[in-house]
């Protein structure tokens, strides 16, 4: 299995209304007149906004969701099933988000119910990964991260219709980051976790980072092995930042 083919991913969380697509419109010209890079570019604005973003997003940028529930449809007031995100014209999915883990007391099995759910819909499942500041300070990221990635990564996950996303919940919204030897340390072990259980399939899968990814820091945390991209949150509500970060993969 080849490298994977990295993908730098804005998490709009819930930001952005209709007129947020000037926004998208902006990104899209930006990528026109720079340099094409080597990476998949990917925006997950929230669900009001997936069928029009979809619709004017293009070749250049794929759009996906921030959550799906587990069950295909019925009586779930107020959820999204995978098969509608997919009907709305994205191709990818976050799920357990730190974020989701903590506001909605999700757990790592429900995290990989939603994953099997949006596989069965053909999207590509983004499972996030992290631990807390209080579990770095007690020498416990390895264990919770892998632990996490174990217990949220179903047996149907594939080097295609998966993305890891490791983000320290210390560093998201902080401007804090791991070291890049912190970071390398994480992704190895991540790596090393994923061919174990997934063979050659594990070699594919994609290891983002994320976590106060700015353009000032991008470079050298993409450069990090088994770094395979970003997921970015505040720094992608702006598409001259976006673009910025994207940058870590021009020439
Ligand atoms: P920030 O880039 O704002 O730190 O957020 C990271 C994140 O949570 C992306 O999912």
């Amino acid at each position: 299995m080849a490298t994977p083919t990295a993908i730098v991913a804005g998490n709009w969380k819930m930001n952005g209304v209709q007129a947020s697509i000037e926004e998208l419109k902006s990104l899209q010209k930006l990528l026109e007149i720079k340099p094409k890079a080597c990476c998949d570019i990917l925006i997950c604005p929230p669900f009001t906004l997936l069928t029009g973003f979809a619709a004017v997003s293009g070749e250049m940028i794929a759009i996906g969701a921030q959550d799906c529930h587990t069950a295909t449809s019925g009586a779930h007031t107020g959820d999204i099933s995978a098969g509608m995100i997919a009907d709305a014209g994205a191709g990818y999915v976050i799920v357990g988000h730190s974020e989701r883990r903590s506001n909605h007391g999700e757990t790592s099995d429900l995290v990989a119910s939603k994953a099997t759910a949006a596989q069965s819909a053909d999207l590509k499942a983004i499972i996030c990964v992290g631990e807390s500041e209080a579990e770095r300070d007690a020498g416990k990221t390895l264990s919770v991260v892998l632990d996490q990635l174990t217990n949220s990564i179903p047996e149907t996950a594939t080097a295609q219709n998966t993305v890891i996303a490791y983000e320290p919940v210390w560093a998201i919204g902080t401007g804090r980051t791991p070291t890049p030897q912190d970071v390398a340390d994480v992704h190895a072990a991540i790596r090393a976790s994923l061919q174990d259980r997934f063979g050659k399939d594990g070699a594919g899968v994609p290891i983002l980072y994320g976590g106060s990814v700015k353009p000032s820091n991008a470079l050298e945390l993409m450069a990090v092995e088994n770094v395979d991209g970003a997921l970015v949150g505040g720094a992608s509500l702006k598409a001259t930042d976006f673009d910025g970060i994207i940058d870590a993969y021009r020439k």
